[in-house]
């Protein structure tokens, strides 16, 4: 994709978003510019832009293909149409021709996701989409915190673990304990979704540590480690290019054999307390659970995390050859 066409893509999605999500900053131009243009983990992605009559775009569709096996069944789409557009058939056209691939690429399953009670709502139940998952996205404010509360839950003793941390690609004496770790992530809640699994490896954790550095973003990393080596638990922030103001909670996962324990709400608290050391351009940390992950849920209100809007992922299952 040309740069030029990123940028009318940029402003597609920026004026979409200012209408149907008012104060929920859009991508930077730079960062739907890396998105379009890096390669992205496991998957390929196809674009297409509609066009008005006078030339100017007035609608946007991306469509991930994941590659890998265990998730080779699904795509994910991202459709767009500029508010002044809209109702006249542009967003029809554009998922037609998403559907279309996904015939052609033999996808069993498309997720879309849309606000909830948005426009994109309506059009995807229209379109036959099924509601699949509703999102609870979640603030918390930096300079709002209990500093004592905080310090005191990240400093706690816990016998047996010790934490580890570090930024971009984890470093090669981890790299396997994180790969076993990172499986716990299959367990996390998914409501309908046909969401498969992806098994993880030492080249896959550092395959993604590339695409992220190379799309220009920053991602950290807390771990907590046992005293016989297994990675009992992390969790992983990005710092967006262009915007890092606005922090995103990537992965925090506790494996199995571990949880109870507070592992989950010690590496969080540990990880604040390193973005305000470290990074004291990051206000705030934006977050989404699935809405019956009661854990997770509940450590993120201990840490302060506030709901504040929901999205829900609708799936469209397609008959396959
Ligand atoms: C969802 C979106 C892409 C629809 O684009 P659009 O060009 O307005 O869509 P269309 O004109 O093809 O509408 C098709 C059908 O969707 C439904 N629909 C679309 N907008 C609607 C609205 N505001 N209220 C109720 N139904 C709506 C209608 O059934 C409509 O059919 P009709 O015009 O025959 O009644 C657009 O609203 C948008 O960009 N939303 C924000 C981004 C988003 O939520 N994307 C994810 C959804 S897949």
């Amino acid at each position: 994709m040309s740069a030029t066409d990123a940028a009318v893509w940029h402003q597609v999605v920026a004026a979409s978003m200012a209408h149907d999500l008012p104060g929920v900053p859009a991508p930077g131009p730079g960062q739907i510019h890396a998105q379009l243009t890096k390669p992205a983990l496991g998957s390929r992605r196809l674009t297409w832009l509609a066009t008005g009559a006078d030339g100017v775009t007035v609608g946007v569709a991306g469509l991930r293909l994941f590659a890998s096996p265990g998730r080779d069944h699904l795509a994910e789409a991202e459709l767009h149409v500029d508010p002044a557009h809209r109702s006249r058939g542009t967003g029809s056209l554009l998922l037609s021709a998403v559907v279309e691939a996904c015939r052609t690429e033999n996808r069993r399953s498309l997720i879309v996701a849309a606000a909830a009670d948005s426009p994109g709502e309506a059009f995807s139940k229209r379109w036959g989409f099924r509601p699949a998952l509703t999102l609870d996205h979640l603030i918390l404010r930096l300079d709002e915190m209990n500093e004592a509360d905080l310090l005191r839950t990240a400093n706690a003793e816990h016998p047996g673990y010790r934490l580890t941390g570090w930024t971009g690609t984890v470093p090669d004496g981890l790299a396997d304990a994180f790969a076993a770790a990172k499986d716990a992530m299959n367990d996390m809640p998914v409501g309908d979704l046909d969401y498969g699994n992806v098994a993880w490896d030492a080249d896959r954790v550092r395959a993604m540590g590339k695409v992220i550095a190379d799309r220009g973003d920053a991602l950290l990393t807390i771990a907590a480690v046992h005293d016989d080596g297994t990675m009992a638990g992390y969790t992983e922030i990005l710092l967006p290019q262009g915007s890092a103001a606005r922090a995103q909670q990537y992965d925090t996962a506790v494996v199995p054999a571990h949880r109870g324990h507070g592992l989950g709400l010690w590496v969080k608290a540990a990880m604040v307390r390193r973005l305000r050391a470290e990074h004291p351009c990051a206000v705030e940390i934006e977050t989404d659970n699935a809405d019956d992950n009661v854990h997770m849920l509940a450590v993120n209100h201990r840490l302060g995390f506030r709901s504040y809007r929901r999205t829900r992922e609708f799936q469209l299952d397609l008959p396959t050859t």
